[in-house]
This record gives structure tokens, C-alpha cells and sequence, in this order.
């Protein structure tokens, strides 16, 4: 990719983009003048936490269907989703 505009760019794509971290991820890349596009289950994420015209996807990036959906368009990913709680990681452990 080195050499390419901005313009030549996919969008990034943001898992668990309407999380804490994710949310403001997503801020800094707009900011920047990225596309952006975010899969997110919405588990401990809110969709408000999006700005008006971020592409959401709402799934659980464990289903490959939805992984290979949220990709669609993107060249790069920045990986934000997570359970944060060790307590309920433990607890449901489906993975
Ligand atoms: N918050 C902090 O201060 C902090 C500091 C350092 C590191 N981190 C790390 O950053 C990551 C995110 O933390 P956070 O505080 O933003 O948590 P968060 O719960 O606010 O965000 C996680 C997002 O991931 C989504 N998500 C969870 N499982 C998913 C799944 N299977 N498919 C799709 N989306 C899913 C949730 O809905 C949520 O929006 C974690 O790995 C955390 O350990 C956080």
C-alpha cells in the first residue's frame, strides 16, 4: 500500500467500534479523513457512541458470515473488540 493516496484507500475497518476504545478509534481515523466501518455485537458497545455515517454492522465477529461481511471494503482492521471482564470471560468461554 505504501505510495497510495488516501483516496485510494479502502476503509478501515473497527471491530467493536461502538465500544470505549473502539468509538474513539473510530473518532481519531475520521479525524484523519479515513473510511470507516465498524462490526460490533453491541454486547457492552452502544451505536450512539458512532457519529452519523459509520457504517455499522451489528453481528458477533465469532460467526465467519459476519467476519467476511464486516471485511467487505476494508484494507485494514483495527482490532478493538473484546469482553473486557475477565470474570465473564472465564464464566462463557463458547471459544
Ligand atoms: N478501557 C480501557 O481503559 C482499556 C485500556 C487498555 C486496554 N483496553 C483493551 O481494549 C479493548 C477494548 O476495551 P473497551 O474498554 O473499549 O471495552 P468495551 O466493552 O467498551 O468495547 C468492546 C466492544 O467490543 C464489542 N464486542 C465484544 N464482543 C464482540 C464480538 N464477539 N463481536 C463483535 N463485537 C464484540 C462490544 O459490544 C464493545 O462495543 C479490550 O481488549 C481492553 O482490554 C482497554
Amino acid at each position: 500500500m505504501s505510495g497510495a493516496g488516501a483516496g485510494a484507500r479502502g476503509a478501515v475497518l473497527v471491530t467493536g467500534g461502538a465500544g470505549f476504545i473502539g468509538s474513539h478509534v473510530v473518532a481519531a481515523l475520521l479525524a484523519r479523513g479515513e473510511r470507516v466501518a465498524v462490526v460490533d455485537d453491541l454486547s457492552s458497545g452502544k451505536a450512539a457512541n458512532l457519529p452519523e455515517g459509520v457504517r455499522l454492522l451489528v453481528g458477533d465477529l465469532a460467526d465467519p458470515a459476519v467476519a467476511a461481511a464486516a471485511v467487505a471494503g476494508c484494507d485494514r482492521v483495527v482490532h478493538c473488540a473484546a469482553r473486557p471482564s475477565v470474570t465473564l470471560s472465564v464464566a462463557d468461554a463458547p471459544l
